[in-house]
């Protein structure tokens, strides 16, 4: 495809999702072109863009956001940062892809979607999960009725951050938006409304501290929806990895593994449990993460609204805020709706 009709980007940040699976996406894509990258500081820029084949190095995320060539930036920063520099990347004309949590507030949040809409540019949340076969399948199914009506989904992702050397891991820090929920648990809050299409009414949770880290490192959490539904889920920095979740309903149920990042090459399953009989279905590994880069590219070229909206994100922060009171109070906390 000729250059008119890719979009280029910018990263801002040396960060490491960008280094294992953004960027490797970014060269797969034929729609996009990742042209460059800025940093804190200017070494570290002009070595990170050389190791990635990338062509422009900026010494500040101020310069590379005054490149006029640039039309969209993905922000991989700490979670404290996505809202700054979310709001200064579309202020400068940017369709900016931000990573998740998309902010550390629901208020922070709308301001963004505010500057997205002030400056007719778009922004989007970066779950590629939701862009990978295996989520569109489950919601495939359960859109088939192959469980019946699902009322039940229970969630888990874990790692053991604890055990790694990663002390100075942003996730560690509460001030700079850390914390399981927001790094991990954030995708079960999202499957849990995505595979309800619903928002929940009231929730319930409790978080675990370790004594060296100012962040939250483990939270359980009860969600309420309409309809007598139910997600429980628990996030961790202290348990081993898992990431898989269950949807469960009054003819059967969808067990989904190797969920939210299954690996370079790693080919995920659904079982599906109905009338006492299990089916496991494969499902063929596909780069989600290209997947999100060439639908927000489409979506740029051609002035389409993204897959993944603004009330996805706000409704996703809304209860990452109601959880994070909930475990502060220790009792439910109801959430008020509408977007
Ligand atoms: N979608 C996914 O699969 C996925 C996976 C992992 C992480 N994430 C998200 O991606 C974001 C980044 O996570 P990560 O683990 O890749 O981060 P990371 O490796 O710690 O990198 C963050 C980058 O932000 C820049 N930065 C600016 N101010 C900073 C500060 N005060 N402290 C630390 N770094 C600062 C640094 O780049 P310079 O110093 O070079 O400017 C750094 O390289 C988070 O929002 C996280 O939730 C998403």
């Amino acid at each position: 495809m000729d250059a008119e009709n890719r979009v280029r980007w910018g990263i801002l940040g040396t960060a490491k999702i960008a280094a294992d699976r953004i960027i490797p996406a970014f060269h797969e894509s034929t729609v996009s072109d990742l042209v460059a990258v800025a940093s804190r500081n200017e070494d570290r820029a002009g070595k990170f863009a050389e190791e990635h084949g990338i062509s422009r190095a900026y010494g500040s995320y101020e310069e590379l956001l005054g490149d006029a060539s640039i039309a969209a930036v993905y922000i991989p920063l700490p979670n404290h940062l996505h809202c700054e520099w979310a709001i200064r990347a579309m202020e400068a004309g940017k369709h900016v892809l931000c990573e998740k949590p998309l902010s550390t507030s629901t208020d922070n949040g709308i301001a963004m979607f505010e500057a997205s809409e002030e400056n007719k540019v778009l922004l989007v949340e970066g779950f590629m999960y939701r862009f990978h076969p295996q989520t569109r399948r489950v919601k495939e199914l359960l859109a088939q009725g192959t469980i019946g009506t699902p009322r039940l989904i229970r969630a888990a992702h874990s790692f053991p951050l604890i055990l790694q050397d990663r002390d100075d891991d942003f996730r560690w820090r509460a001030e700079l938006g850390g914390g399981s929920l927001a790094d991990v648990g954030v995708y079960c809050v999202d499957t849990a409304r995505h595979l309800f299409s619903a928002d929940p009414t009231n929730v319930f949770a409790q978080s675990k501290y370790h004594p060296d880290h100012s962040a939250e490192a483990e939270t359980r959490a009860i969600l309420t929806f309409p309809n007598d539904r139910v997600a429980i889920f628990d996030s961790s920095f202290l348990l081993t990895g898992r990431r898989e979740y269950e949807v469960v309903g009054d003819k059967g149920r969808i067990t989904a593994f190797h969920t939210y990042n299954p690996g370079r090459g790693v080919d995920v399953r659904i079982e599906i449990e109905r009338d006492g009989e299990k089916k496991l279905e494969r499902i063929e590994a596909e780069n989600e993460y290209r997947l999100e880069i060439d639908h927000l590219s489409t979506c740029i070229l051609r002035n389409e609204r993204p897959i993944i909206t603004r009330e996805d994100s706000i409704g996703n922060l809304r209860v990452l805020d109601a959880l994070r009171e909930s475990a502060r109070v220790g009792a439910p906390v109801e959430i008020a709706v509408a977007n």
